[in-house]
């Protein structure tokens, strides 16, 4: 375990004005974000989509890291150049998505625990030779009547720190990434009490298994109103229940926080990100890893087609920009700026 490194890499993806892509969509994901917009779901699609993204020009300005699936850290670029290889280079970080997925979890209907313990040491020493220096493991957490129950929040944290003591063992930064979905009708309150409990648990293993905070990143859902809720939580109130979990909850010695987007629009995970970095004398930086909100206009915008590829660079650049400055807290001026 290499501690120095571990600290050079967790600062290194929290650094000011940067976040994380999470490119590590399974191939059953990448069919369905693949479908959308009529694009068939070979390995070579998914390899030259990725490659469109990594190779966008200047994004390195606004990206600290990408998560990559474990096809992906095996691709290379157009020219011959394994995709680690290439985002080293350009001073991004390569991490890769180490769990096997979320499961149906046993005498518990409607919950999910994610799977992938078993050889993950083996796989970890593999992915570091391969040039990771973070990892990603991803637990579900739905909200309904009566669950989240104990023992879906006990399972899945107990599963994070498990994972993330065999990250640390490999020198790799382990994000933690206890995702409270928004599907359902539930209030953003009973959202924020499901993100407390939810967090209480993880920290609770984290520290029951040696896992040092300085050593691991949050990446974290946020406080929103269940998507069918009629009445939706503003951006403010959001970004007030978020913070106020993180605070109760994430220890100061933690290097940041990363967000997911989860399913909201791309503007809506942008000013919430915003309202939160705009926040003073938070303990850690806040900074996002999305997917989606980062993919949806490029992925749109290339639709397969070679010579969309510029059109498609210049639209996952933007939101990269966009996403660098609300980590900043500076998105609404620029917004404004622009208007005037
Ligand atoms: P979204 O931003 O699309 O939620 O994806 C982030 C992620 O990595 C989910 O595991």
């Amino acid at each position: 375990m290499d501690k120095a490194l571990l600290s050079k890499t967790a600062a290194a993806m929290v650094a000011k004005g940067k976040g994380l892509l999470a490119a590590d969509e399974s191939s059953g994901t990448c069919e369905t974000r693949f479908k959308s917009v009529g694009v068939e779901c070979t390995e070579e699609n998914r390899r030259a989509y990725r490659g469109l993204l990594f190779t966008t020009p200047g994004v390195e300005q606004f990206l600290s890291g990408v998560i990559l699936f474990d096809e992906t850290i095996r691709q290379k670029t157009n020219d011959g150049v394994p995709f680690p290889d290439y985002l080293a280079k350009k001073g991004i970080l390569p991490g890769i998505k180490v769990d096997a997925g979320a499961k149906d979890m046993a005498l518990h209907p409607g919950e999910k625990v994610t799977e992938g313990l078993d050889g993950l040491p083996k796989r970890l020493a593999e992915y570091f030779k391969l040039g990771a220096r973070f990892a990603k493991w991803r637990a579900v957490i739905t909200i309904g009547e009566g669950i989240p129950s104990h023992a879906c929040l006990y399972a899945n944290a107990h599963a994070l720190a498990r994972y993330a003591a065999a990250c640390n063992e490999a020198s790799i930064v382990p994000i933690i990434e206890p995702e409270v979905l928004l599907d359902g009708n539930h209030t953003a309150e009973r959202s924020e009490e499901v993100h407390e409990a939810t967090l209480r648990a993880c920290y609770a293993a984290l520290a029951a298994y040696n896992v040092e905070p300085e050593y691991v990143i949050l990446k974290a859902s946020m406080c929103v109103s269940g998507k069918n809720n009629p009445r939706q939580a503003g951006v403010d109130e959001v970004a007030e229940r978020t913070v106020r979990v993180l605070r109760r909850t994430v220890p100061a010695a933690q290097p940041g926080v990363v967000f997911l987007s989860g399913g909201q629009s791309d503007e809506a995970a942008t000013a919430h990100l915003n309202a939160m970095a705009s926040m003073k004398g938070l303990p850690w930086p806040l900074t996002f890893s999305y997917s989606r909100a980062l993919q949806n206009p490029p992925l749109k915008a290339w639709k397969g087609q070679a010579g969309n590829i510029g059109a498609a660079q210049k639209a996952f650049r933007h939101r990269a920009q966009m996403n660098g400055l609300a980590a900043q807290g500076k998105w609404r001026a620029e917004l404004e700026k622009q208007a005037a």
